[in-house]
């Protein structure tokens, strides 16, 4: 945990921006995989974590900001609980550790919630918390109030945060080497993906999301790991560690099996470098993540032009979502306590504004942030190109984009997989610093 100085400065400035009314923060539950007593590993909400830094089960975190009072509700371990788990620290240690007042019996929130105040609860994004809000009768009605406090709070890291982030991308940065060294002919992905996952649990984190490692890099989230490893092929790595503090870092390099990538993979991997070093090069206060985004893109369709894959004016291609054969997707996310930080709390208010909606269409409904950047964001900038035979097949046959697409080429394509690039970046005051120790990314430092 942090010194209970920063929880309780947090909750302030979260209660003078509510001013009224009851905040209720529900903590994540134990969930059963298989049945109730065998666990998946714990998680603890973020915004909970947030507020509060008690990493604790089946907790209920609620600010009376009338009464000018702060509870944890729950239940302290019986003796029964302890003949199962040992002695745990007590409820009402961790809660005078965040600095909060009082601990009280869950049992009792139900009747405390029924004194007319306005209660301010966040969109539930697990079933068995939505039921919980149900069973208290208030689950229609998240407080958007409450969201746009908690996403103007958590989008500006301090710097006890970066540094956690910090820890967890060096994590991160370990097990993308580990990647590297590991892969070779005749290896199974899901050997070098249980490794990576082991350097994540060892130093006292878990992963900060599923690892995708993947020879069909193509597929952006592609979760399977039963290939086995052959000569010519690239490893798409996408793996972040979360720390101990449930900080996140997230970071993809794409490398050759062989240990030296073909020319053809060269040209391609180079496109997405150049793209992701121009994004990187425009990132500053002020400018949209939409713009860096569209940058990207720009730069990916010259690339492929120069290669003879497209076509046209690259500008005119990317405003008409053509390049969105090859790139997909969106230029990177907020990153902190969640890999994507504050998903659950939803894309329009973390990275859009009331002047600049979500866009709906193939390609850009993927950028999950486009807003304008300030200091202390911390995000990803993470292009690829992606050559998705499905895709291609599906646009081909219907001539989609064929002023700026040249098919023909594209075809020999079809079997090449798919290259990305990412890290982690801290906009500062007048640009954006690389979060955590640099990883190779050049294709000599990569090969060598
Ligand atoms: N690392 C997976 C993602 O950013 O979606
Ligand atoms: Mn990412």
């Amino acid at each position: 945990m942090f010194s209970k100085d920063i929880y309780i400065q947090r909750r302030r400035i979260l209660a003078s921006r509510i001013g009224k009314g009851i905040i209720l923060l529900p903590g994540n539950r134990e969930q059963g995989m298989n049945y109730r007593d065998n666990h998946y590993p714990f998680r603890q909400d973020s915004t909970f974590l947030y507020y509060t830094g008690i990493d604790l089960p089946d907790l209920v975190f609620v600010m009376d900001l009338d009464g000018g009072k702060e509870y944890v509700y729950g239940e302290e371990q019986s003796l029964e609980d302890t003949v199962w788990t040992g002695p745990l620290p007590s409820l009402l240690s961790m809660a005078e550790k965040s600095g909060v007042g009082q601990v009280r019996c869950i049992s009792s929130l139900k009747d405390a919630l029924k004194g007319g105040s306005a209660i301010h609860y966040l969109p539930p994004y697990r079933a068995d918390v939505h039921l919980l809000l149900q069973s208290w009768g208030i689950s229609e009605k998240p407080s958007v109030e409450l969201i746009q406090a908690v996403v103007l709070q958590r989008s500006y890291k301090q710097a006890e945060e970066v540094i956690q982030i910090e820890q967890a991308i060096g994590v991160s940065v370990a097990m993308q080497r580990k990647a590297m060294e590991l892969a070779r002919p005749g290896i199974r992905e899901s050997e070098i993906a249980a490794q990576l996952q082991a350097i994540a649990v060892s130093e006292g984190g878990n992963l900060a999301f599923p690892t995708i490692l993947t020879v069909n890099g193509q597929f952006l989230h592609n979760h399977a790991s039963h290939q086995v490893l052959q000569n010519g092929q690239m490893v798409l790595c996408d793996c972040g560690a979360e720390n101990q503090m449930h900080y996140a870092g997230d970071l993809t390099r794409t490398f050759p099996v062989s240990g030296v990538f073909t020319s053809r993979q060269k040209e391609i991997y180079n496109i997405v470098l150049n793209a992701h070093e121009s994004a990187i090069a425009a990132l500053k206060p002020g400018i949209l993540f939409k713009e860096v985004h569209l940058l990207a893109c720009e730069q990916l369709a010259s690339g492929l032009k120069a290669i003879g894959l497209m076509k046209g004016d690259p500008k005119e291609a990317v405003a008409q979502g053509a390049h969105a054969l090859f790139f997909q997707c969106g230029l990177g996310h907020m990153m902190g306590l969640d890999v994507h930080d504050m998903e659950n709390l939803g894309e329009q208010y973390v990275g859009y504004t009331p002047d600049l909606q979500k866009s709906t269409e193939f390609g850009l409904k993927s950028l999950r942030f486009g807003r304008a950047l300030e200091p202390d964001f911390v995000l990803t900038v993470e292009p690829g190109i992606y050559f998705i035979p499905q895709l291609i097949e599906e646009w081909k046959a219907t001539g989609k984009y064929s002023d700026f697409i040249n098919y023909e080429a594209v075809e020999a394509y079809k079997d090449f997989g798919g290259i990305r690039v990412e890290e982690d970046f801290l906009i500062t005051s007048n640009g954006s610093r690389l979060l955590g120790t640099p990883l190779s990314k050049r294709i000599e430092e990569i090969e060598s």
